[in-house]
């Protein structure tokens, strides 16, 4: 079994990367969508990451042997839960890091329907800090922006 989390702000290119794999991962927005009818929702911030986590931990006693996790992961905070379910259960964790100028998330996150706020995609790009391996991931794939 494996767990790869994805990392990259709104608009890096996450969801299309595993709509164009054909996997569904388990992502918060549509869990935001699935509890409170909107995936905009980010009053329900720890509630959607706990069921995440319960959707991965149940995936794993089931023995699905790659789950996706599809969210920004900006800080290292954030992936550490996976790290530590990895370690739970002896799978390793992998990260994708989408690796996207933030110049090019704002242009696609302006021509979607789901738009974040101007401002707080620049939040989050001052708080973005790449997956490394001493965080425990067993490996990184770097998706640049071509
Ligand atoms: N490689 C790419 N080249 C050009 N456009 C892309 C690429 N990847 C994604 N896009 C476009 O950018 C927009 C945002 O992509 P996507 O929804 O996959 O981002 P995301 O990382 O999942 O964002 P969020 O964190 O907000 O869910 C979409 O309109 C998508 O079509
Ligand atoms: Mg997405």
């Amino acid at each position: 079994m494996k767990i790869v989390v994805l990392v990259g702000l709104p608009g890096s290119g996450k969801s299309t990367y595993l709509e164009r794999m054909g996997v569904a991962g388990l992502s918060s927005d549509a869990i935001r969508k699935l509890l409170a009818d909107d995936e905009t929702d980010q009053s329900i911030h720890e509630r959607v990451f706990q069921t995440v986590r319960y959707l991965l931990r149940q995936r794993l006693e089931i023995g699905r042997p790659v789950t996706y996790v599809d969210a920004t992961h900006l800080t290292p905070r954030e992936r550490a839960p996976y790290i530590r379910l990895g370690a739970r259960y002896g799978c390793p964790v992998e990260a994708v890091f989408f690796d996207v100028p933030l110049e090019v998330c704002r242009e696609r996150n302006r021509s979607r329907d789901r738009v974040v706020p101007e401002e707080a995609l620049k939040r989050m790009a001052l708080k973005l800090k790449p997956p490394t391996l001493e965080e425990g991931f067993s490996g990184i794939t770097v998706i640049a922006y071509t």
